[in-house]
């Protein structure tokens, strides 16, 4: 990438310090970002830059010091006119001092500054619905390579859902063969029309070099198992797991649906529990990841109020409604976890009970822009929340532009503009910020079948949320316009890379 500067930026200082204040405040800072006229265009923008007066010719000339007390993922970097130090406690801070530098380089040469940068977001994610639509190997390396230029640090890999399961798991031959044979009822929207890569779904083989590749990026892959709303896939092919396998029997295959089904998992049958226990067993075996996703939003409990089996439990277990139904399950496998040393996150929902009910352990993923009080009381429980609330973090929802040819989920729009305006602590009291641990842009498919499609409704729209998450610049003075001029210029960037990203409206 070449040296990229912000021409027109407002609010620029006297002095060439691109990124003027860093407030810490109870555990949270704010940056004022304020750029100068010829302030190199990074984004993320760092916490510190000075620039220094001239440029390096020599940036293949590098020092690596391991740094004790520079924070995690931190890094300095001292572009000098014959050198470039790089000061960091950890690889992956190395790892983000080499991106700036990346960003900073115009024809070979680097101008010299000195820059002190961390992130204010441990998670700083992006997710991938790869059911509704499979994007196959080469998109998810591509995505994963864009984060990691950006210094987003968590690939969230939606990996089942209804109309399909993309990964093996022994002793269920069945569901692979479903994951591709979608068929689409009347009324419905078409199916997965996704080109195959050898079957639509990914080999173990394929997994394995997802996550080297990710790895090598510093990108932790959190992959998501959904259960037990959002559990067709699984039901079709296998219906005795249902609470109403007739239900099932009766559904034309697995339909590309949108929202949410009456048919369920059976949480009272010990084999539709024992076939999540593999499934997880299957992903723990896979995943390096210390947290694995367990969905838990959007479930019909209506199916277990008439269940013998679910009734069963009940009352074996003393449990009071079909809510109590859904926390024991959560539990269970939580538990089941534990005992492998991970740790599970699921969709708000899953946060919606009694409290105390759930191991303190149990993270939280916030989407609904209703669920505050349930994330505001989640975190005073002391559960970590990863905040992606749809309105600001769902980029199925259009962007706003005045020529697009491509559909999008619902009404809503979500332009580059509100993508900047995202704030994952916003509404939530100064004493429990600590507990929001980050955030992520969502990329669901049931509207976007091909690979370039997604790139247009995810790129520039990451950029803000790669900012957002890194430099977390002061929600009350963010400046809009400031930021749009360099994304425009990274935009330009992408496209010159190949990324089929969207224009700048
Ligand atoms: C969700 O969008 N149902 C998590
Ligand atoms: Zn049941």
């Amino acid at each position: 990438m070449n040296l990229i500067t912000c021409k027109k930026s407002k609010g620029g200082g006297k002095t060439l310090n691109y990124l003027l204040a860093a407030v810490f405040a109870a555990n949270v800072w704010a940056a004022n970002v304020a750029s100068s006229a010829k302030s190199p265009a990074l984004i993320p923008a760092p916490r510190e830059i000075a620039l220094t007066g001239g440029t390096c010719a020599s940036v293949a000339k590098f020092k690596i010091e391991r740094v004790a007390g520079i924070p995690s993922e931190g890094y300095e970097l001292f572009v000098k006119p014959d050198c470039v130090i790089i000061r960091a406690s950890d690889k992956a801070g190395e790892f983000y001092a080499r991106q700036t530098l990346e960003q900073l380089k115009k024809n070979g040469a680097v101008p010299c500054c000195e820059i002190k940068d961390a992130p204010r977001f441990k998670w700083r994610g992006v997710q991938l619905d790869d059911v509704r639509h499979f994007m196959g190997k080469e998109t998810v390396k591509r995505i994963i390579d864009e984060m990691a230029k950006y210094k987003l640090n968590v690939f969230h890999w939606h990996l089942t859902d209804d109309p399909s399961w993309r990964i093996d798991v022994p002793g269920y031959p069945k569901l692979l063969d479903y994951g591709d044979q979608c068929r689409m009822s009347k009324g419905q929207i078409p199916m997965d029309k996704s080109p195959r890569e050898g079957g639509r779904y990914y080999t173990d083989s394929d997994i394995r070099e997802i996550l080297a590749y990710a790895a090598e990026r510093h990108v932790t892959v959190v992959p998501e198992i959904e259960f037990p709303g959002h559990f067709l896939s699984v039901l079709c092919a296998y219906p005795e797991f249902a609470c109403n396998p007739e239900g099932v029997n009766k559904m034309n295959r697995i339909p590309m649906v949108i929202g949410v089904q009456r048919e369920v998992m059976c949480v009272g049958n010990p084999d539709a529990v024992k076939f999540v226990e593999a499934a997880l067993d299957k992903v723990c075996e896979l995943f390096p990841s210390k947290v694995i996703h367990i969905g838990g939003d959007e479930c019909p409990r209506k199916a277990w109020e008439t269940c013998a089996k679910c009734n069963a439990l009940m009352e074996r277990e003393g449990l009071k409604d079909t809510g109590d139904i859904q926390t024991w399950l959560t539990c269970h496998v939580v538990e089941y976890l534990a005992k492998k040393g991970r740790r599970a996150i699921g969709w708000d929902e899953m946060l919606e009970v009694k409290d105390g009910a759930l191991p303190v352990s149990t993270m939280g993923m916030r989407w609904l822009p209703g669920a505050m009080d349930r994330v505001v009381r989640a975190a005073k429980a002391g559960h970590e929340i990863v905040n992606c609330p749809h309105a600001f973090c769902y980029f199925d929802f259009k962007q706003g532009l005045a020529e697009d040819k491509h559909r999008y989920m619902g009404r809503r729009h979500i332009p580059l503009k509100t993508a900047y305006l995202y704030d994952p602590l916003a509404g939530i009291p100064k004493n429990f910020r600590c507990k929001i641990v980050g955030g992520q842009c969502c990329n669901w498919t049931e509207f976007t079948s091909a690979p370039g499609e997604l790139e247009w409704k995810m790129w520039p729209r990451t950029l803000a949320t790669a900012e957002v998450l890194w430099t977390y610049p002061d929600p009350k003075t963010r400046d809009f316009e400031e930021f749009r001029c360099r994304a425009e210029i990274h935009r330009e960037a992408m496209v010159a890379r190949g990324i089929n990203a969207a224009p700048i409206k």
